[in-house]
C-alpha cells in the first residue's frame, strides 16, 4: 500500500530519523556510560538496504529523513547512502538531513552538500575546549571547528545543538548565541532527557530552558518567531545576530501533540516514540523482500504509537533503557 501514515491521535508521521551506527567516536556522558557494548557490524541494515527503505518509507509520505547515530559520518558508506536517499527527491523527498558531531565533515561536507543535504545539526556543548574534553571524554573540540567551517563552506546551513546543563554549561549560553551568530548558525538549546544509564544524577544537571531564556534576554533581544523546521524546537529571532534560537523543551512544556516522526536504529527497529519500548523490527522483512509485511508492520507501529513520553528526571531509573545512541533521538 502506499497510504500515507496517521497514528490513532491523527497525527500525520511524515518525518524519519534514521539512524545508520549506534558507535560514535566521541562519548558525551549524557549519551553514553562510559562503557557501551555495541551492536555487531552484521546485525546492521546494509547501505542498500537503508536506501530500500527510504524508498519505502516516502511512498507512505515521509517528506523528511534526517540521518542519526551514533555518529552517522562514521558509518562506512555513509556519502554513498547520502547519494541514494538524495535521488529520493524525485520520489517525493523534500529533506534529507544530519546531525552530527562535526568532527568527520571536514573530509564530507563537499560531497554531502552534493547529495542535497542543505541544512544539519552540529552537537557543541561548550566552546571551553578542556571542558569538550570533558563533556566528550576525549574530544578535540578544533575538530567540531573545523568541521562547522566545512560545512559552511560547502554551502550548508548549520544549526548548533546544545543540550543545557546545570553546573556545566549553564554559564556559556550567551556566549554560544553569539559565536553561533558571528558564523550565521542557528542555535538550539535542548533539555536533557532520561535516556539509558548513565554517570552521575541526571537531575542533578537538568535545566529546564525557561531559564536560559531569561539569561539570554539580559542580552539579545529575543522576538517568538513562527520558523518551523518540522521538529520540535521552538524558535525566537535574536534582533543582535540576525539567526535564531529554540528551545526543545520535552521536559518542561510537552511537545508531543504535534508529533510527526519515528525514528529506526541501525539494525532496523523502528521505534514510535524516544520515550517508550513499542517498537517492530523491520530487518527480516526488509531483507524477505515482502513488501506486504513491510508495510503492515508499519502500519501495525504508527496504530499504536504513543500519545507522549513519559519522562520524569526525578525518578531513579531512566524511561527507557537504550541509551541516545542507539536511537538517534
Ligand atoms: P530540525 O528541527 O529538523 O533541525 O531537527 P531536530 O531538532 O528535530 O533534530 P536533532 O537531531 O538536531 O535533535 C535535537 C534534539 O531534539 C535532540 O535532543 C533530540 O533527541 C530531540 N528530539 C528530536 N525529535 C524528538 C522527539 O520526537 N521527541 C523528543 N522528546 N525529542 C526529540
Ligand atoms: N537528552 C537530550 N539530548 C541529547 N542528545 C544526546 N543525548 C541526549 C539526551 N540524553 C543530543 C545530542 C545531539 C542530539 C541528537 O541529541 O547532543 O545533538
Ligand atoms: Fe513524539 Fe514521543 Fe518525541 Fe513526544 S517523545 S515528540 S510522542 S517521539
Amino acid at each position: 500500500s502506499d497510504k500515507p501514515m496517521t497514528d490513532s491521535f491523527g497525527r500525520r508521521i511524515d518525518y524519519v530519523r534514521l539512524s545508520i551506527t549506534d558507535r560514535c567516536n566521541l562519548r558525551c556522558h549524557y549519551c553514553m556510560a562510559e562503557h557501551m557494548e555495541f551492536l555487531p557490524k552484521r546485525e546492521l541494515l546494509t547501505i542498500e538496504e537503508l536506501a530500500e527503505l527510504g524508498g519505502l518509507l516516502i511512498a507512505r509520505g515521509v517528506r523528511r529523513i534526517r540521518l542519526t547515530g551514533g555518529e552517522p559520518l562514521v558509518r562506512r558508506g555513509v556519502l554513498e547512502l547520502a547519494h541514494q536517499l538524495g535521488a529520493l527527491r524525485e520520489a517525493g523527498l523534500k529533506e534529507l538531513t544530519l546531525t552530527t558531531n562535526g568532527t568527520r565533515l571536514p573530509g564530507m561536507a563537499a560531497e554531502l552538500h552534493a547529495a542535497g543535504m542543505r541544512r544539519i545539526n552540529v552537537s557543541l556543548d561548550t566552546l571551553d575546549a578542556q571542558r569538550f574534553t570533558q563533556i566528550t571524554r576525549g574530544g578535540k573540540i578544533e575538530e567540531v571547528f573545523a568541521g562547522i567551517d566545512a560545512a559552511r563552506a560547502a554551502g550548508m546551513h548549520v544549526k548548533i545543538n546544545m543540550v543545557a546543563m546545570k553546573g556545566i554549561n549553564d554559564h556559556e549560553f550567551a556566549s554560544m548565541l553569539a559565536w553561533a551568530g558571528e558564523r550565521g548558525c542557528d542555535l538550539s538549546l535542548i533539555e536533557t532527557m532520561p535516556l539509558g544509564e548513565v554517570e552521575g544524577e541526571r537531575s542533578e544537571t537538568y535545566l529546564p530552558l525557561a531559564a536560559a531564556r531569561d539569561v539570554l534576554e539580559r542580552e539579545f533581544t529575543l522576538t517568538p518567531s513562527l520558523h518551523r523546521t518540522g521538529g520540535p524546537a521552538r524558535y525566537c529571532e535574536v534582533s543582535e545576530t540576525d539567526t535564531r534560537v529554540g528551545f526543545i523543551t520535552p521536559l518542561s512544556a510537552n511537545f508531543c501533540s504535534s508529533c510527526n516522526r519515528v525514528r529506526i536504529t541501525a539494525t532496523g527497529t523502528i521505534y514510535g516514540c524516544l520515550g517508550h519500548d513499542q517498537k517492530i523490527e523491520l530487518r527480516d522483512l526488509l531483507r524477505a523482500g515482502d513488501g506486504d509485511a513491510l508495510n503492515n508492520a508499519l502500519d501495525r507501529l504508527i496504530a499504536s504509537k504513543p500519545e507522549r513520553h513519559e519522562f520524569d528526571i526525578d525518578k531513579a531509573e531512566p524511561a527507557v533503557v537504550r541509551h541516545m545512541s542507539v536511537t538517534g533521538g
